[in-house]
């Protein structure tokens, strides 16, 4: 039986067997810098992360949290955002909300971070109009995410697994159109990287880590990985992921 969003999420376990295969095995390990660099906010910027997860994107930048910054960490679940709150302590501020109703008031944020959440939300143009309520006019969205055939090599390790389901929600082909009745100045940009994977144990992690995991027999899934490792150096993984940003008029 497929878990629920709060089972999945209700710590960051899960989340955190899939970051541990990314952080060992990206080919390109500089996601969270070049994700910040698409923003670089001025002295003062208030900045909403959405689905904020263990603040992985904030450890990777943390020298660079400017003080003057407004950094509210919101997420579905307490048991991320202790996460979070965990990781970061006083440089942020803690919320448990839903981004389909958020507890702030219009004109909040210069800025909002949606990484790679918008994909669970079930009501996606409601989740857009409060995040535009909540912007200021110009503010901005940077809603990072997947492309088709993430992790299609892994994927195909085991039937359960259906990466193709969260790029179909809202992944860079799919988002930009959803986005285009509450935003302007919509594209997309997209980072280079790539799994090189070299040892099995972590690929079986990742696949026991997802949403769908059954007790599925991961003997197939270790025999093509060793043998992929043994014949190539590594197992390859395509990894087409970016970032959808766009503005508040
Ligand atoms: C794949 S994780 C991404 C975490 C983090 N943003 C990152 O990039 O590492 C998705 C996160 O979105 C949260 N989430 C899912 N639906 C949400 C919602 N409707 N409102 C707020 N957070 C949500 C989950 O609890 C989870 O922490």
């Amino acid at each position: 039986m497929t878990q629920s969003l709060q089972e999945q999420y209700a710590t960051d376990d899960n989340l955190q067997a899939r970051i541990a295969l990314h952080a060992a095995f990206s080919i390109n390990p500089h996601w969270a810098e070049w994700l910040f660099e698409q923003e670089a906010p001025a002295p003062g910027a208030r900045i909403l992360d959405l689905g904020c997860g263990p603040a992985t994107f904030w450890r990777a930048i943390k020298d660079r949290i400017d003080p003057s910054w407004f950094i509210p960490l919101a997420d579905l679940t307490p048991g991320m955002v202790a996460a979070a709150r965990r990781e970061l302590g006083a440089r942020a501020v803690y919320v448990v909300a839903d981004a389909q109703d958020l507890p702030f008031p219009a004109d909040s944020f210069d800025a909002v971070l949606a990484n790679h959440m918008l994909y669970h939300v079930p009501d996606r143009p409601r989740a857009f109009a409060e995040i535009s309520r909540v912007l200021v006019s110009g503010g901005t969205l940077h809603a990072s995410t997947i492309g088709h055939g993430y992790l299609a090599e892994l994927v195909a390790l085991a039937p359960h697994m259906n990466a193709e389901r969260y790029s179909e929600s809202f992944g860079l082909e799919t988002g930009p159109r959803q986005l285009e009745p509450f935003f302007t100045d919509i594209h997309v940009e997209r980072f280079q990287d790539a799994l090189a994977v070299t040892d099995v144990e972590p690929v079986l992690a990742y696949l026991r880590s997802s949403e769908s995991y059954n007790g599925q027999d991961p003997s197939r899934a270790r025999t093509t990985v060793q043998n992929a490792i043994a014949r190539d150096g590594a197992f390859r993984v395509a990894k087409p992921l970016g970032v959808v940003s766009c503005r508040k008029a």
